[in-house]
């Protein structure tokens, strides 16, 4: 496990953008995992940038998101097709058939799920899977007390979770209460894995996860185990003009 601190936001997604650009230069039809949240954001910004000034090429990039609320398309200002279109794909060469979200609104979210796993296979799996956490530890939607062996399911959130993310909803009863998400062993097969860790308000669960016990409860824990673990982390919170 490699533990990287930076002082700012801007400085840990530099980094970051590093690390996913150095990916796709040395592995152009590199397949990318990626998360939502507020995280990644200057990470994904940082990548535009550099994809404009002609430094990166996503036209051969396959990516897979960790998960979508259940019952929102992508039209939807809260969905996470929304939120990925607008923060990275809308802005880059790479083929919109080549990103993947779990479908919210699938007539059987279970066979989706299961459509799901099998097209990160057939992909040839992850090589670079980024993720953030939850404030409770969770990673993509897999909540404490989720199996180990679970592969993408249709998963129900938390009340903190629901409470959370009701800030970026009109009020918390539109917040989706049920999701579909890579599972934690969709997520330990990725070849490496980059955790991005933003703001003090983390750090107390971020210690929990890489250096406490490796529990359910703290779904993130298990990342302990992953053989090809980077972890960036900013002690500054997301600056509110950003
Ligand atoms: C959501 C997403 C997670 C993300 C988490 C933290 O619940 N499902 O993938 O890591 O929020 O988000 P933020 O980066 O905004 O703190």
């Amino acid at each position: 496990m490699k533990i990287m601190y930076t002082d700012t936001y801007a400085n840990m997604s530099r980094r970051a953008a590093n690390i996913i650009s150095a990916q796709i230069i040395l592995h152009p039809k590199t397949v990318l995992g990626l998360p939502t949240g507020t995280t990644p954001i200057g990470a994904y910004r940082q990548l535009i940038e550099w994809y404009k000034k002609g430094d990166l090429d996503f036209s051969q990039v396959t990516t897979f998101n960790l998960d979508e609320y259940l019952g929102l398309d992508g039209s939807h200002p809260q969905s996470y097709r929304y939120f990925m279109d607008n923060q990275l794909f809308d802005h880059v060469n790479i083929r919109k058939g080549n990103t993947h979200v779990p479908d919210g609104t699938a007539a059987d979210p279970e066979a989706e799920c299961e459509l799901y796993e099998q097209a990160i296979k057939e992909a040839g799996g992850i090589d670079l899977q980024v993720l953030g956490i939850g404030n409770n530890g969770h990673i993509g939607f897999n909540e404490p007390g989720t199996a180990y062996e679970k592969t993408t399911n249709v998963t129900e959130l938390t009340e903190s979770t629901i409470e959370a993310n009701s800030r970026l909803f009109a009020s918390k009863e539109e917040v989706p209460t049920k999701a579909l998400t890579m599972g934690m062993k969709t997520i330990m097969h990725a070849r490496r894995i980059l955790l991005l860790v933003s703001g003090q308000h983390k750090l107390d669960i971020l210690n929990a996860a890489l250096h406490g016990p490796i529990t359910p409860e703290v779904p993130a824990s298990l990342l302990q185990l992953h053989p090809d673990l980077t972890v960036i982390v900013s002690t500054e919170d997301i600056p509110a003009d950003f």
